[in-house]
Order: structure tokens, then C-alpha cells, then sequence
């Protein structure tokens, strides 16, 4: 993300403010001031207390492996094939909804914090923390995207632990994923446990395995 041409960056944020009494008169008046200032901020206000270009660098990272994950995941839902592609091609679909939806709220964020959420498939897999691998078996395919799974996971973890108390929307919409994500893994260690032996044991071999 192009962050440094975003509109409302384009100039020095204000300092945030020191914290305010709301209950007291000259807080609430104090407030008051603070809100009037610098609308076109919109939800970024003087007492964000977030490094904004980081944690617009970090939510665009999240974005792109959110993409890059859906992706791989309806790539998987077409191509999952055996006996037991049906029910796994089913949880690949429903997972590539959720990704989805955690890339459209990570847009979202970017956009309330006067970023540009960017979706250009040129630089998406550079941004990426999680690789699309296509898979040649549905073993491959399980463990690639329970790999992503936990990629994203230690990723969404340090994001949390570094924002702290400084954004506590970002950080809300964070756990909600990272809540997701741990799901998803466990789903995918299950199927994968499911799987007969000698599948699981195939996948070791590289020569087995197609990289996308
Ligand atoms: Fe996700
Ligand atoms: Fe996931």
C-alpha cells in the first residue's frame, strides 16, 4: 500500500493529546476542541495513540495474505478429488467465504484510519506473509493452507501484542480473526489426522508436491 500518497497522510498527524477528564467541565470542553480539529481525519482523532504508518503497513499485510488465503482456498475447493474430496472441498469453500470477509473488514479499518486498501494483484503475493501453493494431492492441499493457517496466526498474535492499548478497534478486529484463523487450523489438523496414512505420508516427499 501506496501509504505515502494517501490523502489524509499527506501531512504530520496531530500529537495526541494528553488524557482528558470527560466528567470534568474544562475535559468536556477540551474534547469538544479536540473533535472540532482536523475533521477530515474522520475516526482518527488526537488521542489515536497508534504509530499510524505502521499499523496501516501491518493491516495491508494482513490484507494481502487475507487475499492471498481466500485464493488459495477457492482454488482448493475446485480441485480437492478422492474419496474424501467432498467434505473437504466443502470446509475449503466456507473457509475462502471467511478470508473473504476478513479481508473486506481489514479494508475497511484502512480506510477508517485514512489509508487505501490495496487489492492489486500485481504485489499481492510480495505482500503476502502467507504463499499460495496450489497442491497436486488433498493432503498437499490440507497442509498447505493449515501452513498458512499457522503463518497467519503468529502473524495476527505479534500485530496484537505490538498495537497493546494504542488502537483498541484495531486490535478487537484482530482477535476476532486471529479467533477465526486458530479455528481454521484445528479444522484442517483434523481433516488432515482423518486422511489415510499413506497420504499424509506422501506429502513428506517433495517430489509429490506442486508448488503455485
Ligand atoms: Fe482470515
Ligand atoms: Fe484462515
Amino acid at each position: 500500500m501506496n501509504i505515502t500518497s494517501s490523502r489524509r497522510l499527506d501531512r504530520a498527524p496531530p500529537a495526541p493529546s494528553p488524557e482528558v477528564d470527560a466528567a470534568a467541565p474544562e475535559g468536556r470542553d477540551s474534547l469538544r476542541t479536540q473533535a472540532r480539529e482536523h475533521l477530515a481525519d474522520g475516526a482518527v482523532t488526537a488521542g489515536y495513540g497508534a504509530k499510524r504508518p505502521q499499523v496501516l503497513a501491518l493491516l495491508d499485510a494482513a490484507l494481502a495474505t487475507e487475499l492471498v488465503c481466500m485464493l488459495r482456498y477457492r482454488r482448493h475447493h475446485f480441485m480437492a478429488r478422492g474419496a474424501q474430496a467432498k467434505a473437504v472441498a466443502d470446509e475449503f469453500l466456507v473457509h475462502s467465504v471467511q478470508e473473504q470477509k476478513h479481508a473486506d473488514w481489514l479494508a475497511e479499518r484502512i480506510a477508517q484510519l485514512g489509508g487505501a486498501p490495496d487489492f492489486s494483484p500485481d504485489s499481492l503475493l510480495r505482500r503476502s506473509h502467507a504463499q499460495y501453493v496450489e497442491g497436486a494431492t488433498l493432503a498437499d492441499m490440507i497442509g498447505e493452507n493449515l501452513v498458512a493457517e499457522r503463518i497467519a496466526i503468529d502473524s495476527y498474535r505479534s500485530f496484537i501484542a505490538m498495537l497493546q492499548g494504542d488502537d483498541p478497534t484495531t486490535r478487537r478486529l484482530l482477535e476476532a480473526i486471529l479467533a477465526t484463523e486458530e479455528e481454521h487450523a484445528d479444522e484442517l489438523a483434523a481433516l488432515l489426522h482423518g486422511l489415510p496414512a499413506a497420504w499424509v505420508e506422501r506429502r513428506a516427499h517433495p517430489s509429490s508436491r506442486h508448488g503455485g
